[in-house]
């Protein structure tokens, strides 16, 4: 099940009563301590980074003995969370899976449910604005589980196909320079002026909001626990916040009518270029 970024009010109710409900918490120690008030009374078992496998068999185990057990992960679990990893071991296991919304058949081994939660990129997204108006995509820098020929195949497809771009897992202690070779491939399909925002700690104690440009990040402010936003090639900056147009002014804004597609698009770059205030800062 799902925490969201940390913020009890973002919480979904479904997860809170999943959390209320449940006999047995299991989650990574960081996360389970967003939660301390919903745990006593109740076996909690914590473990540390790189613990994934074992954690999610814990969590099985517990499960087929009976037990209700709320397996939790930050923002959505089903986002780089942990709700793939489950299946993956059940199906690995020849565990029959069946959903808690049907009635289980004589077959089913486990009753399972994700409870979806406010991922990361919503709730960066939501404190500059409005960044993820058009189609955008998302790719994780770690390349602890994938090989970074495959995240950079992935950062020059999302770059050349004009998707805003959510950028987690931006820099480890191993490999600080993740983020410098992404940009890198970036700026080869985008203008330096394009718009990033860094969201550090979103919705959580130590929140820290930044408004930049491409060519201007500030590598040393990012660490493991920010989100980056890189606007499209529509994205502006308009006093504190970034927008990405979904293209009604285009359509039905004023002077639409006749002036065509593209110079619509003109007139919103230049919009865009006489309000871009880099290096805005909040939080
Ligand atoms: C393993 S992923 C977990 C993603 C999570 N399941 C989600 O739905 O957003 C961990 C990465 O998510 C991002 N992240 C998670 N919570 C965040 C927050 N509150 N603020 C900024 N970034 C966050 C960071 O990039 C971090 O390295």
């Amino acid at each position: 099940m799902s925490l969201g970024p940390g913020d009890r009010s973002l919480l979904v109710a479904e997860a809170l009563e999943a959390l209320r409900e449940a006999e047995v918490i299991v989650g990574y120690t960081t996360y389970l301590e967003l939660i301390p008030d919903l745990t006593p009374g109740k076996k909690v078992l914590g473990s540390g980074m790189r613990k994934e496998i074992p954690r999610c068999r814990a969590a099985i185990e517990h499960a087929r003995n009976g037990h209700r057990v709320a397996l939790v992960s930050s923002g959505d679990a089903g986002i780089y969370g942990m709700a793939g990893l489950v299946l993956d071991l059940c199906r690995d296991s020849g565990l029959r899976v069946c959903s808690v919304r049907e009635k289980p058949p004589e077959t089913c081994d486990l009753q399972f449910e994700v409870i979806p939660g406010v991922a990361a990129f919503n709730a960066a997204a939501s404190l500059v604005g409005a960044p993820l108006m058009h189609d955008f995509a998302a790719v994780s820098l770690s390349d602890h589980l994938t090989p970074w020929e495959l995240i950079e195949k992935r950062l020059q497809a999302v770059a050349a196909a004009d998707f805003v771009t959510a950028v987690y897992n931006p820099r480890s202690k191993a490999r600080p320079d993740l983020l410098e070779k992404a940009c890198e491939i970036l700026l080869e399909h985008r203008s330096p002026e394009t718009p990033v925002a860094i969201v550090r700690r979103a919705k959580r104690q130590g929140e820290w909001v930044h408004l930049t440009t491409l060519d201007r990040i500030p590598f040393d402010e990012v660490d493991m626990q920010s989100i980056l936003l890189i606007g499209n090639s529509r994205t502006y900056l308009w006093d504190r916040w970034m927008v990405t147009p979904r293209g009604y002014l285009d359509k039905y804004g004023e002077g639409a009518e006749g002036e065509g597609r593209e110079a619509g698009s003109e007139r919103l770059r230049a919009r865009r270029l006489d309000h871009c205030g880099p290096d805005a800062e909040s939080g």
